[in-house]
């Protein structure tokens, strides 16, 4: 298959997906829904519960997981076959919870029929537990992760790494949450009287290619693989009851390739914001703004204050159409969207969950003006390290001259442990929006330059800086064009050799090999 199809296809598309930011087709959607008298969103959202997908548990206790697959229902009408890990009680995904200091001990037993991982996205860990496809665990097999949580409160997550087969692993369904809390994190809630999932809830985003019978649909070899149907927690076209109150949503973005660019919105209007936080944990401040774009891995942590809001309001959690800037030209070919029948291209409008504003009295609650402290940037300066993200002439996504299936496991440089270092991100502008994840640190933007209309219009910072870009982030997004320098702290608590993955987090580029491995040793 011609690699570069869809996007080509996108680009012809061009003025259609870059239309503008107000919101417009969004609503659009939503009134015609409601006119044509169907109401689209139908399902209650599912909220972590017992047993089920996204099921709560502890790690207190040592837990097992047992990869594998199981009919479960996620759709109206048939049960889907779900690739999930599965924990005693009858959880599936389970959302993880830890408090920061803990002892974690997962012991992964893989029934899948094939290599995986739990690779556990965010957190600072040494290579044998980083669970990237260093450490594949075949089929029959067990391997524990036994690791001390050292990294701030935040929503991490975690999801199948092996070789090559990330992408349809995650998108058949082994990605779950992981939330760290700690005393600072605590407060805050106790603060803003914010009860876990009652007004601080989770939300996991993820867009899947449905097919006939409510099968997960999947083609190896594909390319940026976007979905018909967008899940929130594992509910189609979901909707949320909420109070005249403040809200606290983590959402996190668990899509193979989509990037969404999140607003709540009401009678036309995104409803103003507070983003509270970031990949790894709080901001300094409540940062205001009234949409995000949330890359594939990211998390963003936001507050919406509903208290005035008219009693039986209805506001649509919603994708704003932008560019999703797909530049990099490529083949001419079948139209890929053949592939994804019913799905909206990369960057066009899209309806993802309706909350539901009751009739109980509004209660109003004032934003903290300062919610953590945070180090600031480990270095500044010339880059030490410099990356250069391009397509190739053979349509091949690069990091400078390396490419994972050309360049293989084998670490392509070295970081001395407790280095401080600048590393430089360089886009092409023939290219397309990369979500970089460094594996084992957080990191800080340091400068973004040559960002884009719709980047630089969400600068709030010097360097051009957007408010995600405040705070510790694992996943950063570099559009096409850009330069973004990152400030990262190679301090860590493990000794010997520690091997990680630097790459693209648009899971279908990774497993074509947009993917380096690195040492981390003593110097
Ligand atoms: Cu979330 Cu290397 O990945
Ligand atoms: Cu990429």
């Amino acid at each position: 298959m011609p690699p570069l199809s869809r996007r080509r296809f996108l680009t012809l598309l061009g003025g259609m997906s870059a239309a503008g930011f107000g919101g417009a087709r969004c609503l659009d959607a939503a009134t015609a829904a409601r006119e044509a008298g169907d109401a689209p969103f139908t399902t209650k959202l599912r909220i972590p519960a017992r047993a089920g997908l996204l099921a709560e548990r502890r790690l207190a206790r040592p837990l097992e997981l047992v990869a594998g697959v199981d009919r479960l229902p996620v759709f109206d009408g048939f049960a889907s076959n779900v690739w999930n890990y599965a924990a005693a009680g009858d959880a599936h995904d389970p959302l993880l919870l830890a408090r920061r200091g803990d002892d974690v001990d997962v012991t992964l037993s893989n029934r899948l029929g094939q290599d995986t991982t739990i690779h556990w996205h965010g957190l600072a860990l040494d290579e044998a537990n980083d669970g990237s496809g260093l450490h594949p665990v075949h089929h029959g097999e067990r391997r524990r992760y036994a690791f001390r949580v050292a990294n701030r409160a935040a929503l991490y997550w975690y999801h199948a790494h092996p070789h090559f087969h990330t992408g349809e692993q995650v998108h058949q369904g082994m990605a779950g949450l992981f939330v760290v809390e700690d005393d600072e994190e605590l407060a805050l809630r106790e603060h803003l009287d914010l009860a876990w999932l009652e007004r601080d809830l989770p939300l996991m985003i993820a867009d899947k290619q449905l097919a006939r019978r409510n099968e997960l649909a999947y083609k190896a070899g594909a390319d940026d693989w976007i979905g018909n149907r967008v899940l929130v927690n594992w509910t189609p076209e979901p909707y949320l009851d909420v109070e005249r109150a403040t809200y606290r949503f983590r959402i996190a973005n668990a899509s193979n390739a989509r990037m969404f660019r999140l607003a709540f919105v009401s009678n036309g209007n995104a409803l103003p914001l507070h983003l509270i936080g970031s990949d790894g944990g709080l901001l300094e401040r409540p940062m205001p703004l009234r949409d995000c774009f949330v890359a594939p891995a990211q998390r963003v942590d936001v507050l919406l204050d509903l208290s005035a809001l008219a009693a039986g309001a209805r506001i649509r959690l919603c994708s704003l159409a932008y560019d999703a800037m797909e530049n990099d030209g490529g083949a001419a070919g079948e139209d890929p969207m053949l592939e994804h029948p019913g799905a909206t291209p990369m960057g066009g409008a899209m309806d993802l969950m309706e909350l539901r504003v009751g009739r109980a009295p509004a209660r109003r609650t004032a934003l903290p003006r300062r919610l953590a402290a945070l180090p600031a940037p480990a270095a500044r300066g010339e880059p030490v390290r410099r990356f250069r993200f391009r397509i190739s002439e053979r349509g091949r996504w690069m990091i400078n001259d390396w490419n994972f299936l050309l360049t293989g496991h084998a670490p392509v440089f070295e970081v001395a442990r407790g280095a401080k270092e600048v590393w430089e991100f360089a886009n092409e502008f023939r290219s397309m929006p990369h979500p970089i994840h460094l594996h084992g640190f957080q990191f800080r933007v340091l400068e973004r330059r040559g960002s884009p209309a719709q980047a630089r219009a969400r600068a709030v910072a010097p360097g051009g800086l957007g408010a995600q870009d405040l705070g510790l982030l694992d996943t950063v997004v570099v559009w096409p064009g850009e330069r973004v320098r990152i400030a990262i702290d190679f301090a860590q608590r493990f000794a010997g050799t520690q091997t990680y993955m630097l790459h693209c987090h648009n899971l279908e580029h990774e497993d074509q090999g947009m993917m380096v491995a690195f040492s981390v040793r003593d110097a």
